[in-house]
């Protein structure tokens, strides 16, 4: 072979994809064990892709606590005991701003230079409207439109328990934090945005990660719900100005607005996929395991009825102190969100991080599945069985969760939502079951440990009589 030859492109490309494999083994010497498939840029991203929680687990089990897996061009490094999540929490090289960013331009296309400039002030006023000392004055509004949703609703027949909680939780919140009547107006409308955001929802883990013209109809129905906001932006705006408080959209449009104009709508739909997307799965999963628990069930009839009466027909009004008196419910929910966590918590490691004998590398993404973490009985005795009175040992009162408790995530920036969604779950459960004598047709879905990150349930039914 001449000298020439040797240089050829194709010698030249075998050789330093070589130099580059070999690279990237020595970099990761003393970083954690790595998946990294063996398709360029894919890694192991279609195994992955697949069934993640299965493939998390799995990887735990052989790999031992941290983990790398490189998929889809990124390494991301998942961390499932204590050292890694104290690093995850409170490490100053850890940043979350930069894990989220590039998932928030795909998913609703805020560009980087205005997500950075609002971020952190936009946080500060959720966690401030929707905070403790302030949720107290979502409780009437919402009890309200509960009433309102199951009046139409009659007083008996069967339904889809997704469906269900779908049709109560859906309007509540839009009327409450968005704008009253905001779109939930007429039926086919109705069916149209249930559709569109039940397919962005869906897809919204791919969404966040893969190029959009590989994800066609998640692409067409965050087009719809982008429009469904612009079309209603002006509305959004003006809307009960005079003389009412205005809602957490109002307020974040109104910041939004200081440093741009032209992405109110995608702001809108970010906060519409934030409040609904883990609220109504939540709410499915804690109905469906008190009715199919009948003594637990039973007593919770039973102390609805202590407080409000027996009969199912009049309108109640629920108060601070009624809810505090139910709290085997919120211990319900808590429970339900401890076996139904969704998603993963995610962070971008800045300056390498070490944990445990292992360095992890600036550029990884840290992560940590809530699901898993919650099924480590280390953390959480009899992992797998739903025990409402596991959370008798939490500090409520305080505020406090348990620990290791991780669905809201942790750190600086904590879902904002948190006790919002506590409070409208309990407020739709204690209607719910005030009004109804509710029993499951057919079985609990099995457990979804092998479905995608999202929180989803499979179809069930709910029968008020
Ligand atoms: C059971 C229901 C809910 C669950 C399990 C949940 C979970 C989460 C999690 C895990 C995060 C990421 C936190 C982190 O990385 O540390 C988050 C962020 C967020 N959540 Fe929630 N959430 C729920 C309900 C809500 C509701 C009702 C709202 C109402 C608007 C909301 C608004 C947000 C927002 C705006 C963020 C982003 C915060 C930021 O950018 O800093 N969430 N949520």
């Amino acid at each position: 072979m001449g000298i020439m030859e040797l240089f050829s492109p194709i010698a030249i490309a075998v050789l330093g994809s070589c130099v580059l494999f070999l690279f990237s083994r020595w970099k990761n010497l003393r970083g954690p064990p790595c998946i990294q498939g063996w398709i360029p840029w894919i890694g192991a991203g279609f195994e992955f892709g697949k069934a993640p929680l299965e493939f998390i687990e799995k990887a735990r089990i052989k790999y031992g606590p941290v983990f790398t897996v490189f998929a889809v061009g990124k390494r991301m490094t998942f961390v499932t005991e204590e050292e890694g999540i104290n690093v995850l929490l409170k490490s100053k090289h850890v940043d979350f701003e930069l894990a989220v960013q590039r998932p928030l331009y795909h998913t609703a296309w805020i560009p980087k230079n205005i997500f950075f400039a609002l971020h952190e002030k936009l946080y500060v006023l959720m966690k401030g409207k929707m905070g403790t000392f302030n949720t107290h004055h979502f409780t009437g509004q919402l009890t309200e439109e509960f009433h309102d949703q199951l009046e139409g609703l009659g007083t008996h027949g069967t339904m889809d328990l997704n469906d269900f909680v779908r049709y109560l939780l859906y309007p509540a919140t839009l009327n409450t934090l968005f704008m009253k009547g905001l779109f939930l107006t007429d039926k086919r409308k109705i069916k149209e945005f249930y559709q569109h955001f039940k397919t962005y929802d869906e897809g919204f883990e791919y969404g966040s990660q893969l190029p959009e013209w590989l994800l066609r109809n998640w692409s067409k129905s965050k087009r719809w719900l982008l429009a469904l906001f612009e079309k209603n932006i002006g509305d959004i705006k003006t809307h009960g100005s005079a003389g009412h408080s205005e809602t957490l959209l109002q307020a974040v449009l109104g910041m939004v607005e200081t440093e741009t104009r032209l992405h109110s709508p995608n702001y809108g739909l970010v906060m519409l996929w934030a409040s609904l997307a883990n609220a109504a799965p939540i709410a499915f999963w804690t109905l469906a395991y008190i009715l199919s628990h009948p003594d637990l069930h039973r007593t919770i009839v039973e102390s609805i009825s202590s407080v409000f009466g027996t009969a199912g027909k009049d309108k109640i009004q629920v108060s601070e102190n009624d809810l505090k008196k139910l709290l085997l419910i919120k211990w319900c929910i808590l429970e339900s969100i401890r076996l139904r966590a969704p998603g993963v918590i995610t962070r971008k490691v800045v300056k390498p991080v070490k944990i445990l004998n292992h360095t992890v590398p600036s550029g990884d993404l840290l992560m940590l599945s809530p699901f898993w973490l919650h099924r480590n009985p280390k953390y959480f005795p009899e992992p797998e069985s739903f025990k409402p009175e596991r959370w008798k040992e939490a500090n409520l009162d305080k505020y406090i969760f348990l620990d290791y408790f991780m669905a809201f995530g942790g750190g600086k920036f904590q879902c904002p939502g948190r006790w919002f969604a506590l409070l409208e779950i309990q407020l739709c459960i204690i209607l719910v079951l005030y009004k109804y004598e509710c029993s499951l047709l057919d079985p609990l879905p099995k457990q979804a440990k092998f479905s995608s990150f999202g929180g989803c349930p499979p179809a069930s039914r709910e029968m008020p009589n």
